[in-house]
């Protein structure tokens, strides 16, 4: 198996730095940056959206991988490219024309991502699947950090790398929501070939020193 990516969440940065802390992550084990955009419609809670990514975007060396925890994401998606997404990620549950927007985003030239929420199966995908490059399952009830790790992810996560194979799908599986160093190795097992972390990485104050922890601890 290969090392999983990791992305850690901006959600979790210290809002009144943000320069800083996206430089410390360009020097750090981060494959990717997370973008967590909330609506205070499709979620409980509102994050930031266009303008604050321009701006990380500017300092970033990651790819950055903007999910949209938002209704209607249709008519944003040129406004998220445009302002520096590589990774646009909408939620299954709030696009009924999913196959179509899912097409937009790959002719924007970004990678197309859907994210399933918990009481999403994965069996929802099946006739989208091979048309994706990021499945991001979530591992917890998307709108805030800190929350605790649903421990029936693990279960989700190999169905749908089962899913994926008989679909001729190359989607990456990434996993997102309460993931530390006690479930990222089974994740990893499962089939999880991205892992978002936001406080884990976050919350001690060593962003830099946790992903390099998780690298070597994650290694094949
Ligand atoms: C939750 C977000 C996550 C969040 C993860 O709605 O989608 O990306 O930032 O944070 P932790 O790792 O703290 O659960
Ligand atoms: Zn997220």
């Amino acid at each position: 198996r290969q090392a999983p990516l990791l992305a850690p969440s901006l959600l979790s940065a210290d809002f009144g730095n943000l320069q800083a802390q996206t430089e410390m992550l360009a020097d750090s084990a981060a494959d990717w940056l997370h973008f967590d955009v909330m609506d205070g419609r499709f979620v409980p809670n509102i994050s930031f959206g266009i303008p604050v990514l321009e701006a990380v975007h500017r300092y970033a060396r990651q790819p950055i991988d903007v999910h949209l925890m938002i209704e209607e994401p249709q008519h944003y998606l040129s406004a998220f490219r445009d302002a520096g997404a590589a990774i646009i990620t909408v939620h299954y549950e709030a696009c009924t024309h999913l196959h179509r927007v899912v097409q937009q985003i790959k002719q924007l030239g970004c990678r197309a991502g859907v994210a399933l929420n918990p009481h999403s199966p994965v069996s929802l995908l099946e006739d989208i699947a091979a048309d994706l490059d990021v499945v991001l399952v979530m591992s917890v009830n998307p709108g805030f950090g800190g929350q605790a790790f649903i421990p029936n992810t693990l279960r989700k996560v190999a169905q749908l790398k089962e899913l994926l194979v008989d679909c001729g799908s190359s989607a990456l599986i990434e996993v997102d929501g309460g993931v530390t160093l006690d479930n990222a190795p089974a994740l990893v097992a499962a089939g999880a070939d991205a892992l978002v972390a936001g406080s884990f990485v976050f919350k001690d104050g060593d962003p830099v020193g946790t992903l390099a922890r998780m690298r070597a601890e994650l290694a094949p």
